[in-house]
């Protein structure tokens, strides 16, 4: 073991999201990949730097772990301004969200991850905050109710969704830049891989990251969970550097195939082609076969399988692609070797 591998352990006090605090990019230039996005993103930093002005209301959607919380954070940094940061479901009353925007200060960013998930009653309360700075709310009740308003500074929402689509159509139109994150290449996520081992102070080969980037579904939160876990393997293994067959042999143990799916993509695909024929296949069925959330279903799994052109979706439910699909399971069950 190395010495400089010691110092991954000996953080103890350490939680969870300060570790992933710590291995997010802070500035623009530090977020790989993504690049029609961020040249975007820098003009309308740039455009509103110039003019001194606040960004317009941003809201950030595509699948989980691409990027969007960190995205987020980037922004603030950038435009040098506090960010607040919370949830829909955090929301269960209008009065939480009133108190949180009567809170913010001149040029501040309100985050709101899963906005998706915000109560109709709240969400209404928002549309006069982003709209003309201003906010509704009601003192006393029965006959002596009032409506008051009160003037709230002139903030920046950014929103956050796995899912535009289930945002209502006067909350997606409030938002003056819509920015979406796509799956990212290997090599863009292996660039990823080597920042972040450098960060965990662990050394690993070039074509070991490119292993780990090409089995990672596109995605960086997997790409640096899987390295996380491999570090473990050569940790108990005794590997000093991660190379290429501790990558495989710690993939195989984690029942991840050659194309990066694992074993809930795997029971998904062969429920589809096997116990219904290729589909297609309600999404209600599917949950209940699965024993898994739709949500789960709709914006974990799908997502990466549809973008690799393995399944549709159809009016009718979902299709296993009969060329692809079929091949990809036939491929992961039969070689040789893998499970
Ligand atoms: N473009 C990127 N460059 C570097 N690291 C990234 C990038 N995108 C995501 N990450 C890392 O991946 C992890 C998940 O990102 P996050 O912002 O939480 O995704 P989301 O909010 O979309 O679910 C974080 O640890 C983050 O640092
Ligand atoms: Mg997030």
């Amino acid at each position: 073991m190395t010495e400089n591998r010691q110092k991954v352990d000996i953080r103890p006090n350490e939680t969870e999201e300060e570790k992933k605090n710590n291995l997010r990019p802070k500035r623009i230039s530090g977020f790989i990949g993504q690049d029609n996005l961020k040249s975007n993103l820098q003009t309308y930093i740039i455009s509103s730097d110039k003019r001194n002005i606040n960004l317009d209301h941003i809201i950030l959607y595509g699948p989980p772990g691409l990027g969007k919380t960190t995205l987020a954070h980037i922004i603030a940094s950038e435009k040098n301004v506090n960010i607040h940061s919370t949830s829909g479901p955090a929301f269960t009353k209008k009065g939480d969200l009133v108190t949180l925007l009567s809170n913010l200060g001149d040029g501040d960013i309100l985050f709101i991850d899963e906005i998706h998930r915000l109560s109709p009653i709240v969400e209404e309360t928002l549309y006069p905050a982003m709209e003309d700075y201003k906010c509704d709310y009601i003192i006393g009740s029965g006959p002596s109710a009032r409506v008051m308003q009160i003037s709230i500074e002139k903030f920046t929402l950014i929103g956050a969704t796995t899912r535009l689509g289930l945002l209502s159509r006067p909350l997606r139109d409030r938002f003056g830049i819509p920015l979406q994150l796509n799956f990212y290449n290997p090599n863009d996520l292996n660039e990823i891989l080597q920042l972040t081992s450098k960060k965990l102070e662990v050394v690993i080969d070039e074509n070991a990251s490119l292993e780990i980037a090409k089995r990672s579904r596109g995605t960086p939160r997997i790409a640096i969970r899987l390295l996380k876990r491999i570090i473990d393997f050569s940790i108990v293994d005794e590997v000093n550097k991660i190379n290429y067959e501790i990558v495989v042999k710690s993939l195989k143990k984690m029942r991840i195939d050659s194309e990066g799916l694992d074993d809930m993509d795997r029971k998904y695909m062969k429920c589809i082609s096997i116990d219904y024929n290729g589909g297609p296949v309600g999404i209600e069925t599917l949950s209940a076969a699965l024993l898994e959330q739709k949500d789960i279903i709709e914006d974990v799994i799908e997502p990466y399988l549809m973008q690799r052109g393995l399944v549709q979706r159809t009016s009718r439910g979902r299709v296993l692609s009969k060329k692809k699909g079929k091949n990809i399971l036939s491929i992961t069950y039969n070689a040789k070797n893998i499970f």
